[in-house]
């Protein structure tokens, strides 16, 4: 089994950021994040590791990580592609883009590569309803309006470690100006 440890200098981190509130209860978020961009996911060893530190009970940052699909309660692929699945992305075709990627990548929803590589979720809105159907690679980048081509060069870009580029969007899209009085 590893041993999930924090150095002195992060340890001096949290310290900053455990000041910034009246208990330690608030800095479970910010260091269940700085514990997952460390090692890779919040295991549960690694949440009570977290707990340990924060002298909290394992129950309560087990209650905050289990909450939020942004935290990965196992080891995931070095890319997580996560697919939204709600309201606004399934009227526009979201299941349809999750069976199609669950078949480029061998894998279903829930699972990783053979490879490591790459992981699947299915998850609830990421805010951005008016680009569906989306999904989101590794709590980062947005790749929006998803079609069968852009899935194979998202897929073939993360092959090569290449994150696919920021797509900006205009917010007010195919508005007439208005007539004037
Ligand atoms: S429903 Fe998919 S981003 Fe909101």
């Amino acid at each position: 089994m590893q041993n999930y440890e924090f150095t002195k200098e992060e340890l001096a981190k949290i310290d900053k950021i455990i000041a910034k509130y009246p208990n330690p209860q608030p800095a479970v978020m910010p260091v269940l994040w700085m514990a997952q961009e460390k090692f890779g996911h919040v295991e549960p060893e690694v949440q009570q590791l977290v707990a340990k530190t924060l002298d909290l009970t394992p129950a309560h940052v087990y209650g905050v990580a289990s909450f939020y699909t942004q935290y990965y309660k196992e080891k995931k692929g070095k890319y997580v592609l996560d697919v939204c699945t709600s309201f606004s992305c399934q009227a526009c075709g979201a299941y349809d883009t999750l069976h199609e990627l669950e078949e480029k990548l061998g894998i279903k929803a829930g699972e990783t590569t053979e490879d490591g590589m790459f992981s699947i979720q299915s998850v609830e809105c990421l805010g951005a309803c008016g680009y569906a159907p989306m999904m989101q690679i590794t709590n980062d980048v947005y790749v929006n309006h998803l079609t069968s081509e852009k899935l194979d060069k998202v897929i073939e870009g993360l092959k090569q470690d290449k994150l696919p580029e920021f797509e900006p969007i205009p917010l007010v899209q195919n508005r007439e100006p208005a007539e004037e009085k």
